[in-house]
């Protein structure tokens, strides 16, 4: 790997002031970024109210902006992304019913199966194809019969990005159009739409024509400490916000939250080509180094990692301080705490770890 001479320069100055501390830069997720001062401010001097009766000024901005930006009636703030994709399904499915999901959403593997748990909604788990979406043969093949044996299917639930993957825009047309002609509700986790859009430079409002809800992240590549907005029909987000409540999620003064959503829709969009940018000079190292890469399109980069350095790649890392969850197939993912340098730094540590040639 080449690193210009300024990057050189300054990850040595960053690996001398940071051994100490052990914490160079973080790969595990866009999750892990910290709130700036200017956000931090905006939060501090934010007017605030109680959401639970719908009283805070900042809560009700947040949520009318996004519900514009995106082309929907209404929008309700959640804490989590994990709770704002469980009221959407409570609020389009009932018990009994079922939603049709890939393998690999979050919202069928890495929500604890909340569906199911705390729903009564059965999910159906479909396999993906390799743009991340879900054919439409398997779609078809999955929906029930009117019989008294099957759960009913209500709902296709999509990703996008999924695994750092920009579902296509025909796709996306083609599936939702599909899932209502054949009666069914539609879902995206939009946790990572704003990724999506600005790879594909269009704004996101065109993202998400065809889906009858949205949640959208605030706290991965936007930096925001917490936060997830639902986006709907008036009646689906009324449903969602009765579910919210439920599911603890009605929060008072929360407008001290949704002021760091609104600084990051202000400042922290556009910057996401940067973290884009930035995964694909990091796909280059491993890359070099003859490892299995899969281009990155936006903020991931996947790189298979033999099973043999799993364990001793790890211990390299931290003792340089680069936490990564590494694994068979290791996601490094690039944010706004991730400058250039910082990960220049990086692969020259990675390039050190002395078994590759074991
Ligand atoms: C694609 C996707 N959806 C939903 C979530 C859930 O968000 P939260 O962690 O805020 O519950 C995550 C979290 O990483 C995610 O990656």
């Amino acid at each position: 790997m080449q690193y210009g001479r300024n990057d050189m320069q300054e990850w040595q100055a960053i690996m001398s002031t940071t051994s100490d501390e052990k914490s160079l830069i973080d790969f595990r997720s866009d999750t892990v970024t910290q709130p700036s001062p200017a956000m931090r401010a905006a939060m501090a001097s934010a007017p605030v109210g109680d959401d639970v009766y719908g009283d805070d000024p900042t809560v009700n901005k947040l949520q009318d902006a996004l519900a514009e930006r995106f082309g929907f009636a209404a929008g309700l703030f959640f804490p989590t992304g994990t709770q704002s994709n469980l009221a959407a399904l409570m609020a389009h499915c009932g018990r009994g019913d079922e939603y049709l999901v890939g393998q690999e959403a979050h919202t069928y593997k890495y929500e604890q199966g909340g569906g199911a748990v705390l729903a009564s909604v059965q999910p159906q788990p479909l396999e993906h194809e390799p743009h991340g979406g879900i054919s439409l043969e398997r779609i078809a093949a999955a929906i029930k019969p009117n019989d008294i044996h099957f759960a009913r299917t209500r709902l296709l639930a999509l990703e996008n990005t999924i695994g750092g993957r920009v579902l296509p825009a025909a796709y996306v047309q083609e599936a939702t159009t599909f899932a209502h002609a054949r009666g069914l509700l539609t879902h995206l986790d939009g946790a990572r739409i704003f990724n999506a859009a600005v790879k594909s430079k269009a704004p996101v409002n065109s993202l998400v024509v065809g889906f009858d809800s949205v949640s959208v992240c605030l706290s991965k590549g936007l930096g925001a400490p917490a936060g997830s907005v639902l986006l709907g029909s008036r009646p689906t987000i009324e449903s969602a916000r009765r579910w919210r409540k439920a599911l603890g999620g009605g929060m008072r003064q929360a407008g001290i939250l949704a002021a760091a959503g609104l600084y990051a829709l202000e400042h922290n969009v556009e910057r996401l080509a940067q973290d884009h940018d930035n995964a694909a000079y990091l796909a280059d190292g491993p890359r070099e180094l003859g490892l299995g890469v899969v281009p990155p399109q936006t903020n991931m980069v996947y790189v298979d990692i033999p099973e043999r350095h799993v364990q001793p790649l790890t211990a390299h890392l931290l003792e340089r301080g680069i936490r990564t969850t590494i694994g068979a197939r290791t996601r490094l993912v690039t944010h706004l705490d991730a400058p250039r340098a910082k990960i220049a730094a990086a692969l020259h540590a990675f390039s050190q770890y002395p078994n590759w040639s074991t």
